[in-house]
This record gives structure tokens, C-alpha cells and sequence, in this order.
């Protein structure tokens, strides 16, 4: 097997949809070999890998799947934490239940996914754990409390986790802006008042494709990135520079 992850034993969650598919893709054409978690077992079928469905926000459940994806692959190599949820609301109308919901999802579940892969990605060479932030952690947008504080957790968890792991573990995030998957389309339902905000927002004028965030996780999974720790790989468009 030849590829820029030739051998490499991964672990991907929201590997049903989106950003997760996309990498799950980018990864299997790369050489890879794939635990593909998810809530939605159904969303994996069209995926190469062993599928193991599994509740981000549920320890038991959490330490259940990496234990299993960890046998069915003979360890890990590596990690991806892209499964999440996404509500938006003024903080006034911010439920005590969507708050929990975004952290448990977004901030408890890549916790729990990592310490629980981090004895096998010890026990493997050059691991890696790639998390998802978001540029709207970088740059503060109205209506994403919940979701920004989830975010902004991941990315401070990210860091120290690279501190803490180094030099056995290599500890990144890729903050997306918008991203052409189902989480911005329920967002923005209208697609043409979506591409007219992009054009006026975003500095390269558009929202991203799954397959452009997929390749920023690939790099920062891959043998190119090997110095490259604790770093925040920003892919929106330029959204976010100033
Ligand atoms: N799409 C964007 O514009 C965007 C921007 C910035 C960051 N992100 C982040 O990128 C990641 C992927 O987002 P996406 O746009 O692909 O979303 P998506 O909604 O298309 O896919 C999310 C996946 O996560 C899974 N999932 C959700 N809750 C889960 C749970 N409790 N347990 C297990 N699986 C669960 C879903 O089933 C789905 O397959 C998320 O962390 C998201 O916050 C997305």
C-alpha cells in the first residue's frame, strides 16, 4: 500500500457526514486504514473501515468504540475528532439543554475520545490527534455562545494536550469557517443568500468544500506535518486574518 498515510491506523468520528466523510475519504485514498465512528451507523456504509456506531457524549459508549476500533485495527496510529453539533440562539434564549448538548458533543466528547485512544496512540510511532475547532472561536459571532465556548475549549484542550503528549503525540486543530456540509445548509437554507453573504465576507469570496478542510487534516495527520505541534490551522478563507 503506497500513500501519504500508507499503514497509518485511524480513528475518525462524524464520519457519516460532512467534514468526517471527507477526511474519511481523503484518508482511505492516502493508504489508510479506518475505524469510522459515528451516531449514525447507516451514514458510514459507502465507507471502507470497520464502522462502530457510538454517543460522542456517553463515557461508556466512547470507551467502548475506541477499544473496539483499537482491536479491529491492531492499534492506532492516529485520531480524528470530527463529530459535533452545531445551534445557534441569542444567549437569552440559550437552553441550559443546548448548552449541555454543545459541550457534552463538542468539548466533553473529544476529551473522553482522547484520553481514551492515548495508551494505544502511545504505544504507536509518529501518533497524531487532529481536533475540529472553528473560526468562530477565533472571531466572536453573535448567537454562538454555546457553540463558540465549546470551540474555544477545544482549541485551549488541543494546546495542552500538545505540551503534555509531546514528543510521543502530535496534537493539532484546523478551525473551518463555513464548510459546505449539512451543519451550515440547515444554518442557511437559502443557498444563494449563503454564496451572496460568502462573496461579502469571506475574503475568497465562497464557503469551503469538505474535501478543502479534509486536506487540512490530512497534512496535519500525515509525515509532512512531523514538526508541526499544538498549532491552529486556520482554513477559512481568510475570514478570520485580520
Ligand atoms: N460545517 C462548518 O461550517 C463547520 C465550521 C467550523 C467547524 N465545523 C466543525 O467540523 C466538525 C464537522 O462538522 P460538519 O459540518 O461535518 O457537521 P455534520 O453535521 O455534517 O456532521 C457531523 C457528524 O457528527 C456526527 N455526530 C453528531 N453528534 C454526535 C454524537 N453525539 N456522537 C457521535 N456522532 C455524532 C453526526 O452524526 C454527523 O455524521 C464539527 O466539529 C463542526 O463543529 C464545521
Amino acid at each position: 500500500m503506497s500513500g501519504r498515510l500508507a499503514g497509518r491506523r485511524i480513528a475518525i468520528t462524524g464520519a457519516a457526514a460532512g467534514i468526517g466523510k471527507a477526511t474519511a475519504k481523503a484518508f482511505l485514498a492516502a493508504g489508510a486504514t479506518l475505524a469510522l465512528l459515528d451516531r449514525n451507523v447507516a451514514g458510514l456504509s459507502d465507507l471502507e473501515g470497520c464502522a462502530i456506531g457510538f454517543d460522542a457524549g456517553n463515557p461508556d459508549s466512547v470507551r467502548a468504540a475506541v477499544e473496539t476500533a483499537a482491536t479491529e485495527l491492531g492499534g492506532l496510529d492516529g485520531l480524528v475528532n470530527a463529530a459535533g453539533v452545531f445551534e445557534v440562539a441569542p444567549i437569552g434564549e440559550t437552553t441550559l439543554d443546548m448548552w449541555t448538548r454543545m459541550i457534552s458533543v463538542n468539548l466533553t466528547g473529544p476529551f473522553l475520545l482522547c484520553q481514551a485512544a492515548i495508551p494505544y496512540l502511545k504505544a504507536a510511532r509518529n501518533a497524531t490527534i487532529v481536533n475540529l475547532g472553528s473560526a468562530s472561536a477565533l472571531s466572536p459571532f453573535p448567537g454562538l455562545a454555546a457553540y463558540g465556548a465549546s470551540k474555544g475549549g477545544v482549541a485551549t484542550f488541543t494546546k495542552v494536550l500538545a505540551a503534555e503528549l509531546a514528543p510521543d503525540i502530535r496534537v493539532n486543530l484546523v478551525c473551518p469557517g463555513m464548510t459546505r456540509t449539512r451543519m451550515v445548509s440547515d444554518w442557511h437554507p437559502d443557498e444563494d443568500e449563503l454564496a451572496k453573504t460568502a462573496k461579502r465576507t469571506y475574503p475568497l469570496q465562497r464557503i469551503a468544500e469538505p474535501e478543502e478542510i479534509a486536506a487540512a487534516v490530512l497534512f496535519l495527520s500525515s509525515a509532512e506535518s512531523s514538526f508541526i505541534t499544538g498549532t491552529t490551522l486556520v482554513a477559512d478563507g481568510g475570514r478570520t486574518f485580520h
